[in-house]
């Protein structure tokens, strides 16, 4: 891996996260910066959860140009920034920060990077298009927020705990211009309902490696080869969900797409250039395949 040239002029931007040993984010972003010519630096800072806001303070008392945010700290940061953007709030989550002016601004990208790697590279636009989302937690919440932003037609949401799937439906109609609708999860979700999906894109943790031979619960018979199915795990590579959609010949994506577009367009927040999309996915496949 190159590194950075540190010196007195270097800029600092970092990963608030506990742990954060495992991250990708390094290595995507040092390597964008080295490719850009930049004399940036992307460090992992390990933020034990009673020291948030005094880690948040250090952004500007240490002049970091900004920071990602990850578990468990994405919902409790919001309070300790001064501004938020349009989607951060409504996902009610932030991955983002940005130090402007002595100014913390929260953004979340997560659902921003899922919708662009489906229109970069999947060349897929999911204006007008009926999505059905597996899952109700905090990555559906992104997902579903900036679907719903990106104009879809109609959200149908499934979860394991149907008021969690009520209270995001509630909080999509409320927050934006789109109808969300509840559908039952699993033996209860109806396979008519799902053939007339356009997009489907499963949340949870449900065959996340070790446990890659799970699938949740589905009418799989109903999937067709006009339809678009995501999952958001990329570890495995291909979820046993994946499989058995690909076997009804629907198209397939993981969710590496969403892992680099987030860090792209973070990228793009903090330096206001537009970012080396190839090799920040060549670093991100790099640590990948170490898995
Ligand atoms: P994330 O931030 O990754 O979305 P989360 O907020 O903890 O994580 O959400 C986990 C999601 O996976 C939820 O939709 C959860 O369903 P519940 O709301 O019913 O808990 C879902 N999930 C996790 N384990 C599951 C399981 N064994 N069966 C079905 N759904 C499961």
């Amino acid at each position: 891996m190159g590194f950075p040239h540190l010196n007195g002029k270097t800029k600092v931007c970092g990963l608030f996260g506990f742990p954060v040993e495992h991250s990708f984010s390094p290595a995507m972003h040092n390597a964008a910066f080295e490719q850009m010519g930049l004399n940036w630096a992307y460090m992992p800072f390990e933020v034990h959860p009673d020291k948030l806001p005094q880690a948040v303070q250090g952004i500007t008392a240490l002049g970091l140009v900004g920071a990602n945010v990850t578990v468990p700290h994405k919902q409790k940061v919001i309070p300790l920034l001064h501004e938020l953007d349009a989607a951060a709030r409504l996902i009610g989550a932030v991955n983002t920060i940005v130090s402007e002016k002595g100014k913390l601004i929260g953004y979340n990208t997560d659902g921003k990077g899922f919708v662009t790697s489906l229109e970069k590279d999947a060349k897929y636009n999911c204006n007008n298009k009926k999505v059905l989302i597996l899952g109700a937690g905090g990555a559906a919440r992104a997902v579903a927020v900036q679907l719903a932003l990106a104009g879809v037609n109609k959200l149908y949401i499934t979860n394991r705990s149907r008021e969690k799937a009520a209270q995001l439906a509630w909080e999509i109609e409320q927050g934006t211009a789109i109808q969300a609708e509840v559908l039952g999860w699993g033996t209860e979700l109806p396979g008519s309902r799902v053939a007339e999906m356009d997009l489907i894109v499963q949340t949870t943790s449900l065959g996340m490696s070790p446990a890659c031979n799970i699938a949740p619960d589905f009418p799989y018979e109903a999937l067709h080869s006009g339809q678009v199915v995501c999952d958001l795990i990329y570890n495995p590579e291909t979820t046993l969900f994946l499989k058995k959609a690909a076997m009804q010949k629907a198209k397939i994506y993981n969710g590496l797409g969403m892992l680099l577009y987030q860090g792209v367009l973070a990228f793009e927040l903090w330096t206001g250039l537009r970012a080396p999309v190839e090799v920040m996915r060549e670093a991100l496949y790099k640590q990948v395949k170490k898995i």
